[in-house]
């Protein structure tokens, strides 16, 4: 047996591997290693979750942003995004929407957004929660006070994500301006854990400067941390940041790496994500058959669509909430999995 294949089947027995084993194999992957591993990867998604795949709506409510991030179209400077914000009543109005197609769960996702105070976001947690208790509630905000999230998880929120982007200290660097780092990242990552939320961390592939060793500690990391999901996309440039000539990452790496997670995490929650679909017109497919079990479609208002562009050419900017679950469920349906209508939690 070649090397990879060694280390595949160290890491499914025993869920780890040194920094140097994860290093050999990221860097000695080969399309043989990655079926062996993809069929793996599908064995324990059965084991768990079967063939049913969990669908989350994601409401972009806001995309001002305090933040700066290098990678990111909806930054601080980007001079040309067209900012919006939704009132309350609309986003009440997309899950309203969501609810009536199926959906159990909504993703509340925005910037960095200072207008959103504290009691403001939890007004909406509870608005959400009141009208919808048998709906799963998570919120993708960045960071906040330990506090702050205390509060919102009372306020009947379930689940935050939080992508820790990458592990190490000094990437983290090259892709964040110099008030941002991974340790605080890190720490708002356990502080979500311990509050009690099933928390969701993740990280670009194939962001500017990445090497395996960073990957390594990307997958060591996520292992210390034993989050409920993990959100990996390729990088993709939007070009009006310093990263606009950048390569983007590859769906290959991408599906690898999903495999990979599923088994040494075999329960996690795994999205094929929206960057997986943009790059690959049957990258969100290619991404459930790697070992992924949650799809993410969108539920903003088409009109501000558009404009929670973080990155280029992103998927599904035209479509009513309504086309997304038809497709979603078409594309799922074509390689024998099904959408299912649930909350879609974590497996005990
Ligand atoms: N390419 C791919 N993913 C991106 N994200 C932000 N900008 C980009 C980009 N240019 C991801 C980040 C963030 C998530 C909401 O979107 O990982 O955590
Ligand atoms: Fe949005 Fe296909 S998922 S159009």
């Amino acid at each position: 047996m070649d090397k990879p294949k060694q280390l595949i089947d160290k890491l499914e027995e025993t869920s780890r591997l040194t920094k140097e084993e994860w290093i050999a194999l990221i860097e000695n992957r080969s399309e043989e290693a990655a079926e062996y591993l993809f069929e793996k990867a599908r064995n324990w998604q059965h084991q768990y979750y079967g063939k049913r795949v969990y669908t989350r709506g994601l409401i972009e409510f806001t995309n001002y942003c305090k933040n700066d991030c290098f990678y990111c179209g909806i930054r601080r400077s980007n001079q040309n995004a067209d900012r919006y914000r939704l009132t309350r009543e609309q986003i009440l109005e997309c899950c309203q929407i969501g609810y009536g197609l199926g959906f159990r769960t909504f993703v509340l996702q925005g910037g960095e957004d200072g207008w959103f105070t504290q009691v403001r976001l939890e007004k909406i947690v509870h608005a959400i929660r009141e009208r919808y208790p048998d709906c799963a509630i998570t919120l993708s905000l960045g960071e906040r006070s330990r506090e702050s999230y205390r509060r919102l998880f009372e306020a009947g929120a379930d689940r935050y994500l939080l992508r820790h982007e990458t592990a190490d200290e000094e990437h983290y660097r090259q892709l964040h301006p110099q008030e941002l780092s991974a340790a605080r990242r890190k720490q708002c990552l356990w502080d979500l854990k311990e509050i009690g939320y099933q928390t969701g961390t993740g990280f670009m592939v194939g962001s500017p400067g990445q090497t395996a060793a960073q990957l390594a500690e990307d997958l060591m990391f996520i292992r210390k941390l034993e989050p409920h999901m993990v959100g990996i996309g390729p990088f993709v440039a939007h070009h009006d940041t310093p990263f606009a000539a950048e390569k983007c990452g590859t769906v290959e790496l991408t599906l690898f790496l999903i495999g990979l997670l599923r088994i040494m995490l075999p329960k996690l929650l795994l999205p094929a994500t929206t960057a997986l679909g943009t790059i690959d017109a049957r990258g969100r497919e290619k991404g459930i058959l790697a070992g992924a079990n949650v799809v993410m479609p969108n539920l903003s208002p088409t009109d501000v669509r558009k404009k929670y562009e973080l990155y280029d050419n992103k998927i599904c900017t035209g479509d009513e909430a309504a086309e997304c679950r038809t497709c979603l469920n078409r594309r799922m349906e074509s390689i024998g999995y099904q959408l299912v209508v649930d909350r879609g939690d974590f497996c005990q």
